[in-house]
């Protein structure tokens, strides 16, 4: 059966050069630093959910890190960063599924997602991503999570977004998390538009 969404991104992917997308990052700046404060060991594992092209895990993989996993619902992204990490490729995990149908078969000590939550603009697909991430994570654990804040983008790549500000991301997730840290973000994207962004960092209870 075809799926309308995955059609939409694996389109994306195979259309748009990665560094032309609005979401593109030279150097994924703001979630490095947040996972530089964690000061966790480079055997702990991170998951970048919805990870698509970004040059994240490449960045992780240079500073030593040993347990990644990228999940994305468009294969073409995954193919991107697999083709640009070369001999790298086999140290990572690849992950190719729509998170609010993926049942996690591990935890991770860190759930990293830019970008993708606020796509789920419905109740039960943020009820679907909140099952993921309790299996996908075990007490310590920590989320950081960025998306449109409410100044941010009503749109992203054609499609409608639910925007957040710290209190409506800690509505979504205080059942299990606790709010540890949250921030305000500019990106810039590659055509010199300006994006509000929301970040929070949790930590499972
Ligand atoms: C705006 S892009 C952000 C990509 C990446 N996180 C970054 O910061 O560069 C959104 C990504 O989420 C992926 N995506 C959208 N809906 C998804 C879903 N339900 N499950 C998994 N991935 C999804 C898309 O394929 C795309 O790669």
């Amino acid at each position: 059966m075809t799926d309308p969404k995955r059609e939409h991104w694996d389109e994306v992917y195979r259309t748009k050069a990665a560094d032309s997308v609005s979401w593109y990052q030279p150097t994924p700046g703001p979630s490095l630093r947040a996972i530089d404060e964690l000061q966790l060991p480079v055997t702990a594992s991170l998951i970048d959910v919805g990870g698509g092209a970004s040059s994240l895990v490449d960045r992780l993989v240079e500073r030593g890190w040993l347990d990644l996993t990228v999940l994305d619902i468009a294969a073409p992204a995954l193919d991107i960063a697999k083709t640009r990490l070369e001999d790298e490729t086999a140290r990572i995990a690849w992950v190719i599924d729509d998170v609010t149908v993926w049942r996690p078969e591990r935890q991770y000590d860190v759930w990293h997602d830019r970008a993708v939550f606020h796509f789920l603009t419905e109740p039960e697909q943020r009820l679907a991503y909140r099952r993921a991430l309790q299996t996908g994570t075990s007490p310590a654990s920590v989320v950081i999570i960025a998306t449109f804040a409410p100044d941010g983008p009503e749109r992203c790549s054609g499609l409608p977004v639910q925007r957040y500000d710290a209190a409506a991301l800690v509505n979504e997730f205080s059942s299990v998390f606790a709010l540890e840290r949250e921030w305000r973000e500019e990106h810039m994207t590659p055509r010199g538009g300006r994006q509000w962004f929301q970040w929070c960092i949790f930590r499972r209870r």
